[in-house]
């Protein structure tokens, strides 16, 4: 089930493409540094063992290219791309030597089958057209013996549950006059999709990648009774309460 968390066309009728680009400039302004190792970060399990060998990789919507640089001291040669000038000017701020490029990931500036690997972290959700158009461009550049890697949230049992709720929130949040009583003038301006496993795997599909592993991670849970619960449920719901899923992508022949 493809599930749109927040919408704010009908409301507005603002072009949410061009919005979403605007919210993350905001996003990434003024921000300083930039974390130097990110191996504690549960993502990094989720992809450590698939980069197997150095190669030509590139991050799909890099932000301040944090990824960028800690993928990069592992050997690869790293090619971060993203469409807010403000993440990427935090980037070169920090390290000048970071390969940072502002362009539309769903339109990019390089030939066909460039890389060995491309990764994407929380990023194709966002287009209110769907991540299609960014699939198929991933997939032009990737080299047919090549990875994707790319991580989108993930309609877990506990978002399946609150789903009632997530609508009516998704409702009320997109309302003017809600919006004018906590004082907000500007349209609202955040957009994700949230897909199950099974959705985002047939998306995948239909875009020229077969995904050999969907993988959890970032659930948030800290006391370790509840940890214990949460592996114990996931045993019996894969990704029960994962908010994000990375896949695991060969191209499809
Ligand atoms: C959740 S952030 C991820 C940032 C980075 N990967 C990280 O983990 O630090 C998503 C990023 O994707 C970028 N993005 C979204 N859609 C894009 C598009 N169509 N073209 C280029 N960048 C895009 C946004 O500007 C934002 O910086």
């Amino acid at each position: 089930m493809r599930f749109t968390e927040y919408d704010y066309q009908d409301e507005h009728g603002v072009d949410g493409v061009a919005a979403m680009d605007g919210v993350w400039d905001a996003h990434w302004r003024g921000r300083e540094g930039l974390k130097e190792d990110l191996s504690d970060e549960p993502l990094w399990a989720t992809i450590r063992d698939e980069l197997d060998r150095p190669g030509r990789l590139l991050e799909a919507g890099c932000g301040t290219g944090q990824w960028v640089q800690f993928l990069g001291t592992l050997g690869h040669d790293v090619v971060g791309v993203d469409y807010a000038a403000s993440g990427l000017e935090v980037g070169r701020a920090h390290n000048a030597n970071l390969e940072l490029v502002q362009a539309d990931f769903r339109q990019l500036p390089f030939d066909d089958e460039t890389f060995d690997y491309i990764v994407s972290f929380g990023a194709v959700e966002h287009d209110v057209n769907g991540p299609e158009g960014a699939l198929q461009e991933f997939r032009r550049v990737l080299r047919p013996d090549g990875k994707l890697m790319c991580s989108v949230p993930c309609l877990n049992l506990y978002r399946k549950l609150a789903l009632p709720l997530l609508v009516a929130q998704r409702w009320l949040k997109c309302r003017k006059t809600v919006r004018r009583l906590w004082g907000k003038t500007a349209p609202f301006a955040f957009h994700q999709y949230v897909w199950s496993p099974e959705e985002y795997t047939a998306v995948l599909a239909r875009c020229g990648f077969r995904v050999r592993h969907v993988r959890g991670y970032g659930n948030g849970i800290r006391s370790p009774l509840a940890r214990y619960c949460d592996r114990a449920l996931g045993r019996i719901v894969p990704l029960s309460s994962v908010h994000m899923m990375m896949a695991i992508c060969e191209r499809s022949k």
